[in-house]
């Protein structure tokens, strides 16, 4: 953001990055390092209980968006629509299709994560959050997620409909995995990426939404790296 910080100049500032964006939807691009040809993992994470809806289109625009910073980024969608998920109950622990999950997650491998959750009454989904406190053997294995870099999309089927808070309550649980969380890069640079279904099941007239996606997948995956090397 400039130094301008009145409304007025929020504002233009907004609307420069909009119209920069989606025209070459790389305004601020930082120069990163040379690739090394080793692989960087980024891992996306759609947490709707809905397979392939918008969610899912969200986390694989930030992907892509991630995966065009480096040749050495190598990205994967994980849909947890279908998986069994369960609550975490430590009277009677079950992991359910965690299980699987845990190495890949753990793999050194993976720098980063873009976890997308659809905005439930103003937060997660129940899913998203099944998903985090199952992610409680990390913490007690040695924090295993230490120092991955994180980003949040959250997509809701209003504008302002809770997708800010949705990021942070996921930005908050990352936090206590002593994870890197990051927000949506410049020119728009929040807390996240933010975006809006249009009732239709489409995200892709979201322009301002899907250019904070693409700062997001940019951001994690510029970190990523930094991190990595
Ligand atoms: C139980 C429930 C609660 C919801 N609450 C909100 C909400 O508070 N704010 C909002 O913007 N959208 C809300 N929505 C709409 C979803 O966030 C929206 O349809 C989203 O795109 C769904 O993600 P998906 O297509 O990946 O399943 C809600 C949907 C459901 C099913």
């Amino acid at each position: 953001m400039t130094e301008d910080v009145s409304r007025r100049g929020f504002l233009k500032t907004a609307g420069i990055a909009v119209a920069a964006g989606a025209i070459t939807g790389t305004a601020a691009q930082t120069q990163e390092p040379p690739a090394t040809g080793r692989k960087i993992r980024i891992i996306g994470l759609a947490c709707s209980p809905r397979k392939g809806k918008t969610t899912a289109a969200a986390v694989q625009v930030a992907l892509e968006a991630a995966a065009g910073v480096s040749p050495d980024i190598q990205t994967e969608l994980i849909e947890l629509a279908g998986m069994n998920i369960p609550v975490f109950d430590p009277v009677n622990p079950n992991k359910g299709d965690f299980t699987s999950l845990e190495p890949k997650l753990a793999d050194a491998a993976v720098a980063g994560f873009i976890i997308g959750t659809p905005v439930y009454f103003s937060g997660m989904s129940s899913l998203c959050k099944a998903f985090i406190d199952q992610c409680m053997v990390f913490r007690k294995n040695n924090f295993a997620l230490k120092n991955k870099v994180a980003g949040v999309v959250a997509v809701g089927g209003v504008r302002n409909g809770g997708q800010e808070l949705a990021i942070e309550s996921v930005q908050a649980a990352l936090m206590c995995q002593e994870m890197i969380v990051v927000g949506d890069g410049s020119p728009t640079a929040h807390t996240g990426a933010t975006v809006l279904n249009d009732g239709q099941d489409d995200i892709s007239g979201d322009e301002f939404g899907l250019n904070t996606v693409r700062n997001l997948g940019r951001r994690v995956a510029e970190v990523a790296v930094r991190m990595a090397r």
